[in-house]
């Protein structure tokens, strides 16, 4: 949630570094953006409302400048408007700051500040950060003793970038909890909430740990804790050599989705390499003393690691799965040697780093499914199952959830020491190719249910799972009400929903559930329910039904979840909707 970059070189080039940054900041945020910059002894700033692009159109002509700060937002503190869009400027013109997290206390100190003469223009938090460092720095005139001063007072969890009228050398940083990275190149220096923002500039990256300060020159990166200054230590910078562009697809999501058998594929080739299994022993080993297996995330990751709780009864092991905003306020501990599994795309989801925090102060082990090797939490876990999916930038996770479950089922086939799971994964990839080539017949189901108000997905077991992440799919980038009904609920409720017209999807995996399911699809068609089963060979029904090859079951999900991916994509744009950026989400989650 709000995307922070700061930019000094030694050419007049942070114009552009900024507005590039911005872009690859968008998924953070994307309701106002902003940039501010020193020259000529002046803080300028230019900010509002809406995306990047909107930001330059507003101000298009473009001034050169070598030092500057820039925020995309998602607003928290303050609707999303002009008035709140960062960068804010200090009362006394001192300081631009611009602030991704929250600050839990702000309005207390807005209170102090307000009695010393101190007046806002927005309602953020954020701008009372900025006032409360010039309170301290019009007092101290040493920004670095200011920020040591605020940092103990604020509670709350921040980064912040800041630019100083009487330092036009300098910006200055500070960080809790939300993430920091300062980027090095030959011409300058950035500090950014992801190292995204400045892959085309700099090869090598420096982590910012939590409660450092300090700031980055046209050549040095300076970094404190407070116990003094700091080493700090440099890493490549892997996203310089993605491939991050569009290319031919007009929305990453679709670009991602079709990604999915090259993803599948590389985890192949790295968890087992010369047809032996790639994972630690110790890893094995701590899920052999484990006894029981807790598994905790949100959003798809959540609707993932149902699939991974269902996937350990092959090892027998007990266990649970939770969301995390829910377990970090009411943890609950099963077994005596529990092994926690967090899953997280981005690593950063502010709920799940809760979680982990919890476990660690607990003494229990931790290991980590992410698409994020140098995420807040990979620090944190004990062990750690990169996704080597490469960066999902659609807010709506697709190639991402396919490869948690592809990795955990790697994960298991090493566990057993059984290689039947690599041709059961390959026949998958198989199948999702076949799908993929005929993602037309998806376009033209789509197209019935755009206009529709609700939809509903149907399934038992695996299917149910699925049916959440394909209803959470949807919902998502199209704006239509949807909920995944488990078939034996129905009953229980869900079927006063059902009525003429309205379109309900019911997955066919699992031969032992086959009869009771097609008994809930003639339920919901007796209602007049628009009926469509996406089913395996060996379980077609009569109804109108899109047909995927026949794979073991404990695979399945790979492929059929990536026809209710095409589904939700193609809905939301045929509505015209920007898929990769629906309303009111972002793609990283930094704050409760
Ligand atoms: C946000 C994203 C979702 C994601 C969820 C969890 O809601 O929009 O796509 O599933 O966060 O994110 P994580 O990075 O922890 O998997």
């Amino acid at each position: 949630m709000c995307g922070i970059v700061g930019v000094i070189s030694k050419q007049l080039d942070c114009n552009q570094k900024i507005r590039y940054g911005l872009k690859k900041l968008e998924y953070r945020g994307y309701d106002s953006v902003g940039y501010a910059y020193i020259l000529d002894n002046k803080i300028i700033i230019n900010k509002c409302k809406g995306t990047v692009e909107n930001l330059y159109e507003k101000y298009p002509n473009l001034k050169e400048f070598n030092i500057g700060i820039g925020h995309t937002r998602w607003a928290t503190t303050g609707k999303a408007d002009n008035k709140n869009a960062h960068p804010h400027l200090s009362f006394h013109k001192k300081i631009a700051l611009v602030h991704n997290g929250i600050i839990d206390n702000y309005n207390k100190i807005k209170s102090f500040l307000t009695k010393n003469g101190y007046k806002f223009k927005s309602d953020t938090d954020s701008e009372v950060v900025a006032n409360l460092i010039e309170y301290y720095y019009l007092k101290n005139n040493n920004i670095m003793e200011s920020l040591k001063l605020s940092s103990q007072i604020l509670i709350g969890n921040y980064a912040v970038a800041i630019l100083n009228i009487d330092e036009p050398d300098r910006i200055y940083f500070y960080k809790r909890k939300s993430p920091l990275v300062i980027g090095v190149s030959n011409d300058g220096l950035f500090l950014a909430s992801d190292s995204l923002a400045f892959d085309k500039y700099c090869s090598d990256f420096i982590d910012i740990h939590d409660d450092r300060f300090g700031y980055i020159t046209k050549d040095n990166a300076y970094v404190f804790s407070n116990k003094g200054i700091v080493d700090v230590k440099s890493y490549k910078n892997e996203n310089k050599s993605e491939d991050n562009e569009l290319g031919h697809y007009p929305f990453h999501m679709i670009k991602e989705i079709e990604e999915i058998p090259s993803k599948i594929e590389k985890l192949l080739d790295v968890y087992y390499k010369d047809n032996n299994y790639n994972f630690t022993n110790n890893l094995l080993e701590c899920i052999k003393n484990s006894d029981y297996i807790i598994f905790v995330g949100c959003g798809t990751s959540y609707n993932a690691e149902r699939i991974l709780s269902r996937l350990t009864d092959q090892i027998n092991k007990p266990t649970l799965t939770f969301i995390a905003s829910e377990w970090s306020y009411y943890p609950v501990y099963f077994g005596k040697n529990p092994l926690f599994v967090f899953l997280s795309q981005s690593g950063e989801t502010m709920d799940v780093i809760k979680c982990i925090d919890i476990v660690k102060e607990k003494g229990f082990k931790s290991l980590l499914i992410t698409n994020s090797e140098a995420s807040t939490l990979a620090k944190k876990a004990d062990f750690v199952l990169p996704l080597y999916s490469g960066r999902e930038i659609a807010v709506a996770s697709t190639k991402a959830y396919v490869t948690m479950i592809t990795v955990y089922l790697l994960l298991i086939g090493a566990y057993q020491n059984d290689a039947s799971i690599i041709d059961e994964i390959k026949e998958a990839i198989t199948a999702i190719k076949d799908i993929i080539a005929r993602k037309d017949e998806i376009y033209q189901i789509a197209l019935k249910i755009k206009k529709k108000k609700n939809v509903f997905f149907l399934g038992r077991g695996y299917d149910y799972d699925m049916a959440l992440e394909a209803s959470l799919k949807l919902k998502e980038i199209t704006y239509i009400h949807s909920e995944a009904i488990a078939g034996g609920e129905l009953k229980h409720g869900p079927i006063a929903l059902i009525e003429k017209g309205v379109p309900v999807f019911c997955f066919f995996s699992d031969k032992k559930t086959y009869h009771a399911l097609l008994n809930n699809v003639n339920e919901v068609k007796s209602r007049g329910a628009k009926v469509f089963n996406i089913v395996n060979e060996s379980l077609k029904t009569n109804d109108e039904q899109f047909i995927i090859k026949d794979l073991p079951l404990r695979v399945s999900m790979l492929s059929k979840i990536v026809f209710a991916f095409y589904l939700a994509y193609f809905v939301s744009y045929q509505k015209g909707l920007n898929v990769d950026k629906p309303r009111n989400l972002a793609k990283s989650v930094t704050v409760e």
